[in-house]
């Protein structure tokens, strides 16, 4: 492509190279586009279509992803979702070495899901909604909560505000007041400690040399997730079509 095209000379360009080579078109939802700053109107399917009649828009499988079983695990999200889930394996043996009792592992090692598998910002309060219905309640509070603890030390156990934060968000960060007033209830909550100690666990500067499978937890995961037998994303649950979300991630409708 020159560059002496406009920009939506050069998205038609794109659009057609994408229909000649393809016989899908991929349509983005709107919450891709603006998280590249991009506010120009999705392509247009339709002018695609014209250009080449075999050309589809994706309503089922990506052809550009793993296939995914029809009933699908946690563990499946893990193996065929989810990007490098280090971080998580090695919060969860570190809760384990810890003495936490088994939901609470399994809440370490689901604590940042949403940050692998879906979206970053607000990524505790996202989490604890995509496990709700299969975890004890304590597990999505505790979840929910180390989005916001993680930002208030708590010197009882020895949590200080994480130095990395001091580096990548500024000095001069504060949270968000939503944030700070979800503190406030949360401090007092009976399960307060159970979301500190997903804070406790997180560990920030892992070590890239350890090497955590996540089949060290699958008995943790059968005892304290109770997996849908028609597979997440199927099972008719309020959360049934987060998990879809991300099994088609660019599904047209
Ligand atoms: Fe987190
Ligand atoms: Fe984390």
């Amino acid at each position: 492509m020159n560059d002496t095209m406009t920009l939506s000379q050069r998205a038609d360009a794109l659009e057609q190279k994408m229909s000649d080579e393809l016989d899908y078109i991929v349509i983005k939802s709107r919450l891709y586009s603006t998280a590249d700053a991009d506010m120009s109107p999705a392509p247009n399917a339709g002018a695609i279509m014209a250009a080449n009649p075999r050309a589809r828009v994706l309503m089922g499988d990506d052809p550009r992803l793993p296939e995914m079983p029809a009933k699908p695990t946690l563990a499946d999200f893990f193996h065929y979702r989810f990007g490098p889930a280090a971080h998580l394996l090695q919060s969860a043996r570190h809760a384990v070495k810890g003495g936490l009792s088994e939901k609470m592992v399994l809440a370490c090692l689901l604590h940042d899901i949403s940050t692998i598998g879906f979206i970053r910002g607000d990524h505790g309060y996202w989490g604890a909604q995509l496990v709700e219905p299969y975890v004890d309640e304590e597990v999505t509070w505790a979840i929910r909560a180390h989005q916001v603890l993680r930002f208030y030390p708590d010197e009882s156990v020895g949590y200080e505000y994480p130095a990395s934060y001091v580096k990548t968000f500024g000095a001069d960060y504060r949270p968000d007041a939503y944030i700070e007033e979800d503190y406030k209830r949360m401090r007092d909550h009976k399960w307060y400690m159970s979301g500190r100690m997903i804070t406790v666990h997180d560990i920030y500067s892992f070590d890239p040399t350890v090497e955590v499978e996540l089949e060290e937890f699958t008995d943790i995961i059968g005892r304290n997730f109770r997996q849908p037998k028609e597979g997440l994303g199927f099972d008719n649950s309020p959360v049934a079509h987060m998990w879809r979300a991300m099994i088609r991630p660019a599904k047209y409708l």
